[in-house]
């Protein structure tokens, strides 16, 4: 999705801090001039894209909407998550691409399925989704070496009005964070944007888990905090790659993790919603690079 445009002037400062005019500095050709690219590894750890790099991830994340498609049409009470997991395993694979989650620092699945009251990382098993229940598949394929990661919260059935609340809000969170994206702005505006409106929803988000940078790797930086304050953080430079992904609460903010040392659960039983994309920073605001409608 783009961005309304908030071009930088040509003459304006770098966005990068360099203290240079735009135009001699960061406005290169493939989206990231080459001394932006060396400051921001050197001082973070970021590693920005091409455009080659952006395809790469692009038909990644097409793979990964497709297979989203897929398990959302398989969702009916009644099933276990290990089925849906069975189905993500199999297309991904049959694509000729690799689930990120397997074996990922011990994680046993090839998706991530959180029902309820799971906040995220929650283990596909015997669990079998009920009428009422919400769902959040997780799914992050490895493509030709590349990563795409994006998430969806599904209903099964007809929701109950807080269900349908919490997905709503952590829906719209997500479509202002994103809209936060643009090169000028900072990795703080992201975070003031979703807890602002979260918590004037009377809803919470959940500080432990946070959006990343991705593509060269599942995890990569800077970390993308869901709350936080208004031009702090990061400034964004065009070619850069990370995960949005608020995970919002009915009730408190607090987690737990379970004895699997995967699941995180709400603390107090409350429901929990995740929507998640991967969203590349342009030269006049940012593109998704898992777009779905939000
Ligand atoms: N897909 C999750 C994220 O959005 C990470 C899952 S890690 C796993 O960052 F090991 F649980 F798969
Ligand atoms: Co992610
Ligand atoms: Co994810």
């Amino acid at each position: 999705m783009f961005r309304e445009s908030k071009k930088i002037g040509r003459n304006a400062p770098c966005p990068c801090g360099s203290g240079l005019k735009y135009k001699k500095c960061c406005l290169g050709k493939e989206g990231a001039g080459n001394r932006v690219k060396e400051l921001y590894y050197k001082k973070y750890g970021i590693r920005l894209k091409n455009k080659a790099d952006v395809e790469a991830i692009k038909r990644c994340g097409r793979l990964a909407l497709e297979t989203l498609d897929l398990v959302e049409k398989a969702i009916r009470p009644g099933i276990a998550t290990e089925e849906l997991n069975t189905l993500v395993h199999e297309y991904t694979v049959r694509r000729g691409a690799r689930p990120a989650p397997l074996n990922y620092k011990g994680f046993p699945k090839s998706v991530c399925i959180s029902v309820n009251e799971v906040i995220c990382h929650g283990i596909p098993g015997p669990r079998v989704l009920k009428e009422g229940d919400i769902v959040n598949v997780d799914v992050t394929p490895v493509l030709d070496g590349y990563y795409a990661d994006v998430s969806k919260t599904f209903f099964v059935g007809t929701p109950a009005p807080e269900a349908k609340k919490v997905v709503e809000v952590a829906k719209e969170c997500l479509r202002r964070g994103i809209n936060q994206v643009a090169p000028g702005n900072t990795v703080g505006d992201i975070g003031w944007a979703i807890q602002k409106y979260a918590e004037s929803r009377g809803c919470s988000v959940v500080r432990e888990f946070v959006g990343h940078g991705v593509g060269f790797k599942f995890h990569e930086p800077p970390q993308i905090p869901h709350f936080g304050k208004r031009g702090q953080g990061v400034v964004l430079v065009p070619g850069m790659v990370f995960t949005v992904e608020p995970m919002i609460n009915l009730g408190g903010k607090e987690l737990r993790i379970l004895n699997d040392r995967w699941t995180a659960v709400t603390a107090d039983g409350s429901l929990s919603a995740q929507f998640e994309q991967t969203i590349l920073v342009t030269e006049d605001g940012c593109e998704s690079l898992t777009p779905y409608p939000i």
